[in-house]
């Protein structure tokens, strides 16, 4: 976010409403400037206008209905796997945050790209550097254009480490592309980069998608987003007041979920039975005050797959475990990109 564009943090309801369902393109995503942009590169998260359109409808596709039914018998392999190594802990203390995170890697690894862990894996581990960096130097302010003259140590890294990044993920794509050019598979597949492959070998050159194209979209997948943020685009009338173009606008979901006028009184409480009949009785009939996955057009298109994850997770988790929390946890919430736990999630496992 290190910027120089003037900044507005939104917190009112309404105006959050406004901002995020608009789809005339008043409000589009910020403009991403140095090492963010190697992270999400130029895919549907930062995409707009036609080119958006697309690729939504492809993603859209490939993360519903029964392309999602059919991702379950690997979620439940990752989970598996993952529990497998639970078990020798039994009664002892286990660190469970950098277990999670390898599931999500394998499991999105398995879903979308059809790849094996240790692929997943190596993608996420440059990611994580990639965050690392990135939330390193996000609050420093750099002279416009000293940039393409003076390079600091970070960005000389930030530059391998993309590299690298791209050419994992390159590989995944060739691998899949030459099953089919030798006829080892019919086609490449129903699964998200079954899909932009497919797009991209349309015999209409017109549409056919560059191969950074795709890789900015493989990226896409494995990025965590954190705070919502969107830009004026020109000069428009926000609740009561009027806003030059030009000026980003920054959403902080934790405003709003620990607003009391909203969840009452109790709002920093964890208390999931606040959403047992429903998100519309646990907001007041305010939806827009839930943002853990957004809101409006542009909301979460990994919403169900990540929820259907999460479910899974847990049910199996709690059909062989009981846990509490070690008097070692430190409660440290900690951004590097997205919230983490700083210090780990250290719990006390027992059998039932
Ligand atoms: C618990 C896990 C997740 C959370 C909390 C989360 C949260 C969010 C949020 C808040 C947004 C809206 C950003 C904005 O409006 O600027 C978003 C967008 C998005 N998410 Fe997720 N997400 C999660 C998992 C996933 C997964 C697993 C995928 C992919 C399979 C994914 C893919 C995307 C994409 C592609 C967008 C951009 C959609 C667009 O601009 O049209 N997310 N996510």
């Amino acid at each position: 976010m290190g910027s120089t564009e003037p900044k507005l943090v939104v917190t009112e309801p309404e105006l959050i409403k406004q901002i995020l369902s608009n789809k005339e393109g008043i409000f589009p995503k910020i403009k991403l400037k140095g090492l963010v942009k190697k992270i999400f590169g130029d895919g549907i998260v930062v995409a707009e206008g036609e080119k958006w359109l697309k690729l939504r409808k492809l993603a859209n596709h490939s993360f519903h209905g029964d392309c999602l039914k059919d991702m379950v018998p690997a979620m439940i392999a990752s989970v598996e796997t993952m529990l497998d190594k639970w078990r020798y802990h039994e009664g002892k203390e286990i660190e469970v945050c950098d277990g999670f995170k390898l599931l999500t890697s394998e499991v999105i690894s398995r879903t979308a790209f059809g790849s094996s862990y240790l692929e997943g894996q190596e993608i996420f581990a440059l990611l994580t550097k990639l965050s690392s960096l990135i939330s390193r130097n996000a609050l420093k302010i750099r002279f416009f254009g000293i940039r393409k003259f003076i390079r600091t140590k970070d960005e000389i890294e930030a530059e391998k480490v993309e590299k690298l990044l791209n050419e994992s993920i390159m590989e995944i794509v060739e691998k899949r592309q030459d099953e089919v050019i030798t006829g080892q598979a019919s086609s490449f597949g129903s699964d998200f980069l079954g899909l932009l492959l497919k797009v991209h070998h349309d015999m209409d050159r017109g549409n056919q998608k560059s191969a950074s194209d795709l890789i900015d979209e493989c990226k896409t997948l494995y990025s965590p987003l954190t705070t919502i943020t969107r830009r004026i685009e020109r000069k428009v009338k926000l609740g009561k007041y009027e806003f030059p173009a030009n000026v980003d606008l920054i959403i902080l979901p934790l405003a709003l979920h620990m607003n009391p006028d909203i969840w009452g009184k109790d709002a920093h409480l964890f208390k999931p039975e606040r959403f047992s009949e429903g998100l519309a009785k646990a907001t007041n009939g305010n939806a827009v005050s839930f943002l853990g996955f957004g809101f409006g057009p542009r909301i979460c298109v990994g919403l169900n797959f990540a929820s259907n994850e999460a479910k899974i997770t847990l049910s199996m988790i709690l059909q062989r475990h009981k846990f509490t929390l070690s008097p070692n946890y430190v409660h440290s919430p900690f951004v590097v990109l997205m919230t983490q736990p700083q210090h780990g999630v250290q719990i006390l496992l027992q059998p039932l």
